[in-house]
């Protein structure tokens, strides 16, 4: 049985990208104490089966919730759309029915109506969550008229996590990618960066794009979907401790960790290893 003492709010992701989700949080929520947890040593996710992806995502979870977090998000589009809805029904219930695990897909979606003029919709996301077909499914749910076509950038978050984002290297992955998304549909008039690791290549992915569509970036809306969400759930708001404070765990090298979350988000970073089984 875990603790009902309120605790930090409970980010994920499987390495840095669910640092983008993280500052956009903090900067609508800077008042709540936040613990992130990069899975680094497993990264990607996006390449790994249905199983593999609940599994470690579970085992996430519940290393959160062992740190006292009453709250977690997953801050990464692979998890959530594979592992999410499992783990809200079937294994909250058993874990601690209080407690919620909540992801980024819907909050990127629900946002659509204000950001699209023409519902033309174009989703870049990891292999796992494009073939998940998460997106198309919400779409259509919250917005039947639209349109959705989607690409899978399968090396775009390799690129991410060994520091390759901002170099020439990636420039040729990121014309490829965008380049194909466009060649199934050259009207798309909204481009989701469905990977919380995306907005690290913001610059590449713009020049890519060439202003043919506006691009979405999940952090602020996941950020403002929160913020409502505490506002509408005042018990759960009541259940996260408020100091400002971020610890980061990594389940890779600390140091390297730090080093790299330094670059992308502000402040001091000291991260420490954990191991998730
Ligand atoms: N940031 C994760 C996402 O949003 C990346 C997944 C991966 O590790 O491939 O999908």
């Amino acid at each position: 049985m875990y603790s009902t003492s309120p605790g930090a709010i409970g980010i994920f992701d499987s390495g840095y990208g669910g640092l983008t989700i993280l500052n956009e949080i903090r900067k609508t929520l800077p008042d709540y104490d936040y613990i992130y947890l990069g899975d680094n040593a497993r990264t990607p996710y996006g390449t790994r089966s249905f199983d593999v992806v609940y599994e470690f995502t579970l085992q996430a979870v519940r290393k959160l919730f062992e740190r006292g977090c009453q709250l977690v998000i997953l801050a990464c589009n692979t998890a959530s759309a594979k592992a999410l809805r499992s783990i809200q029904q079937n294994d909250l219930p058993k874990l601690d029915a209080a407690r919620r695990v909540l992801g980024v897909v819907i909050p990127t979606v629900e946002a659509l109506g204000e950001i699209s003029r023409g519902g033309n919709i174009g989703v870049l996301g990891t292999p796992g969550t494009i073939s998940s077909g998460t997106y198309d499914i919400e779409i259509a749910k919250f917005f039947p008229r639209f349109r959705t076509v989607s690409e899978a950038c399968p090396m775009w978050v390799p690129l991410i996590e060994n520091g390759e984002y901002d170099k020439p290297g990636a420039d040729y992955f990121v014309r490829k990618n965008v380049e194909e998304l466009f060649a199934q549909e050259p009207d798309i008039d909204t481009i989701i960066l469905g990977c919380t690791h995306y907005p690290l290549m913001l610059p590449k992915i713009s020049e890519a794009v060439a202003g043919r569509a506006e691009i979405v970036c999940q952090g602020p809306l996941v950020a403002k979907s929160l913020a409502s969400y505490l506002e509408r759930h005042p018990d759960m708001a009541a259940r996260c401790t408020r100091g400002g404070n971020v610890e980061y765990l990594t389940t890779e090298n600390p140091d390297r960790f730090a080093a790299a979350a330094a670059n992308f988000v502000e402040g001091p970073v000291k991260a420490t290893r954990i191991e998730l089984a």
